[in-house]
């Protein structure tokens, strides 16, 4: 059974910053990272097909690089749309716009950001993602973002959607997901500089 292998990109210059969104560069840590993915990738599928797919901001392109194949480039995996807050830190949200900062603690999954998306949204727009992802035959790395790969987490093991918002998918870590025939095996690979 081929396996479904999910990593978020390396630390980008924003998550240093602690800011949300954007479409900023690698920071040098994640550069190590992807380095580190593209030599683990290597030893695992060598000569091997593997699809790999990425969002259309640069920190997940930045991250696939160096596995120096062919990549796809999906819009329906860019991060999740913080609208008015893209750019900002949890910090300025909740100083400049304490009812939205307490209406999302309140309800993370159908909170909509002003002019952008919720939780629900994400994984409206990632259903033809997931029908490719069903209909594909070889080994798929998906290199994508948070909110992006809680979705697709909690669709692939199947946990509920509303508990998405909440599933830990941390920087530098690779999760590979491989069908049993009952359930999924779940293995995940620390990769961090
Ligand atoms: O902080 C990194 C990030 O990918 C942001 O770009 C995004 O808004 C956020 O994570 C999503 O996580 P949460 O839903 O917990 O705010």
């Amino acid at each position: 059974p081929r396996p479904i292998y999910l990593s978020r990109h390396g630390e980008s210059e924003y998550n240093v910053a602690h800011r949300i969104g954007g479409d900023s560069p690698l920071s040098p840590q994640g550069r190590r990272f992807a380095q580190n993915l593209g030599r683990y990738v290597e030893g695992e599928v060598g000569e091997g097909e593997i699809r790999i797919w990425t969002s259309t901001l640069r920190r997940t392109i930045e991250t696939a690089r160096p596995l120096g194949r062919g990549t796809v480039e999906w819009r329906a995996l860019d991060e999740i749309d913080a609208g008015d807050c893209d750019g900002m830190t949890y910090d300025e949200i909740r100083a400049a716009m304490p009812k939205e900062f307490e209406a999302r603690s309140g309800d993370k999954f159908d909170y909509r950001y002003p002019r952008g998306e919720s939780y629900r949204d994400v994984i409206r727009r990632l259903e033809p993602v997931i029908v490719e992802l069903e209909r594909e035959r070889s080994p798929v790395l998906i290199i994508a973002h948070q909110a992006i790969l809680r979705a697709l987490y909690a669709y692939l093991m199947d946990k509920p959607p509303r508990d998405c918002p909440h599933l830990s998918v941390p920087l530098h870590t690779l999760v590979k997901l491989t069908p049993q025939t009952y359930g999924v095996m779940e293995e995940r690979f620390e990769l961090g500089p």
